[in-house]
């Protein structure tokens, strides 16, 4: 036995498959649905970008999280020692996968604490910020001390929820935040359909807008925004799915539980935009492409419109459960990894990774105001981390996991894994699930992964 295979029998497990489920979802479901999704749709082509999300979610999405989560399931290890039980000369795929999970995570706590500031300034009623949101926000997150603070609060609370551990912590968290965001979320979407000249909005989030598209480029660039968006937004090539994958009992339906993670994720995607973007266009604001469609924008519309500062307390709290149930996935992938490898315990895993992500996150916060003139190719640092992660690590890793299992491990394996607890043997989907990881997915990953990189 190597040093990443040490199995220890006290593995917590999912206690019921509807955890696992809203754990996975959790993770998949965050900032990237939020703020990111309705934007790039709106500003890419509309009902076509969603027609190219979806094929991509069918056909590269449900693939990779199924192998993903088998990987997990049937080495019952970190994506590390899993990977290094299946086949030692791919041990780096883990690595890639838990260095994109502890990368992820340094800069999206910046994001969680600027959350947590805007749900504390709605709860005090939203006195402080005042007309103009957008330089309240550039004053907030270029401020040297504040953003820190929160940022340190959000982490804490990832770090509090993980240290239960799998069953008691992450699963009764995720039961509770889940269905609690999918509640928040549905109602912020009835008060935003229901204002006057809502319907704007739709049509630039779900109308084809064929005249973004001159030239052959321009459908490759939505194209490759739209894969992107998939990997981001359902949390692949991260570890995560591994990671949460080694916590399931063999009695559970991968394939089952893959899909209704995925239709969740997309349902929470298709409604943010029904959420966000009929307020912003009913009062005739442009829609942001940054973090400032939520902070600045959105706070802006929830001054005007009728309950609005209500509502604004609804709406960030969504977004901490969101942003919260996805930073847990992200310290448990790390966590994972230094108790099996290293037989840390579990508060020692995490105050070590919350350390390290901690000053991380300090660079990324900073890069918005007194490190700004720090860059690394171009970007600041917060850019550059996001860059590394959604542009080279998470494609690589999921190329190389599909390569791995296509044409080493072999998939004809990995199918009798995928088998192992289904209700029924699902020969068809098995064989589809063959040709999209061999051939389908890595041609389309290597596509973005070009694509991503030229600008
Ligand atoms: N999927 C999460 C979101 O949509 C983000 C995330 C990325 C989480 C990578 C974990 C790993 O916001």
């Amino acid at each position: 036995m190597n040093k990443y295979n040490s199995t220890d029998n006290k593995r917590d497990h999912f206690s019921s498959s509807i955890g696992f489920i809203l754990a996975s979802a959790g993770s998949a479901i965050g900032l990237g649905n939020l703020w990111k999704f309705p934007y790039v749709a709106g500003s890419s082509g509309g009902g076509l970008f969603l027609i190219f999300y979806i094929i991509f979610t069918l056909i590269l999405g449900i693939p990779l999280i199924v192998a993903e989560m088998s990987i997990g399931r049937k080495t019952q290890l970190n994506p590390i020692g899993a990977f290094q039980k299946l086949d030692k000369r791919f041990t780096f795929i883990g690595i890639m996968g838990v260095l994109c999970a502890i990368v992820v995570i340094s800069y999206y706590i910046v994001v969680g604490g600027w959350v947590i500031k805007y749900l504390y300034e709605f709860l005090k009623g939203a006195k402080d910020i005042g007309t103009d949101t957008e330089l309240y926000f550039n004053n907030f997150v270029s401020s040297p001390l504040e953003p820190l603070i929160f940022m340190l609060i959000f982490l804490a609370i990832t770090a509090l929820i993980v240290t239960g551990g799998v069953s008691k912590g992450i699963e009764k968290i995720s039961k509770i935040m889940l269905p609690a965001l999918l509640i928040m979320i549905i109602i912020v979407a009835i008060r935003s359909l229901t204002l006057e000249g809502a319907s704007k909005g739709v049509e630039f989030f779900l109308k084809p807008h064929p005249e973004q598209f001159k030239s052959i480029a321009d459908v490759g660039r939505v194209m490759a925004l739209a894969m992107g968006q998939v990997f981001f937004s359902l949390s692949i090539g991260t570890g995560i799915t591994v990671t949460y994958g080694s916590y399931l009992k063999k009695n559970s339906d991968i394939t089952k539980d893959a899909f209704i993670i995925t239709v969740l994720d997309v349902f929470v995607a298709v409604l943010s935009g029904l959420a966000i973007l009929p307020a912003v266009f009913s009062l005739n604001l442009t829609p942001s492409a940054s973090p400032g469609l939520l902070f600045s924008t959105l706070t802006h519309v929830f001054e005007i419109i009728p309950l609005g500062k209500i509502f604004g307390v609804v709406f960030f709290l969504l977004v901490l459960f969101a942003a919260l149930t996805s930073s847990i996935s992200m310290l448990e992938v790390s966590a994972s990894f230094l108790i099996d490898n290293f037989k840390f315990s579990r508060k020692k895993a995490i105050t070590a990774t919350c350390i390290l992500v901690g000053i991380v996150g300090i660079f990324a916060s900073l890069s918005n105001g007194t490190l700004s003139g720090v860059q690394i190719l171009g970007n600041n640092i917060f850019d550059a981390l996001s860059f590394f992660t959604d542009k080279i690590l998470m494609p690589l890793t999921s190329l190389f996991t599909c390569i791995f299992l296509g044409y080493f491990f072999g998939a004809d394996k990995i199918s009798e894994e995928i088998n192992t607890g289904a209700k029924k043997i699902r020969t068809v989907w098995l064989k589809i699930f063959t040709i999209l990881i061999k051939y389908v997915a890595p041609i389309l990953i290597l596509i973005i992964f070009i694509m991503g990189l030229i600008k």
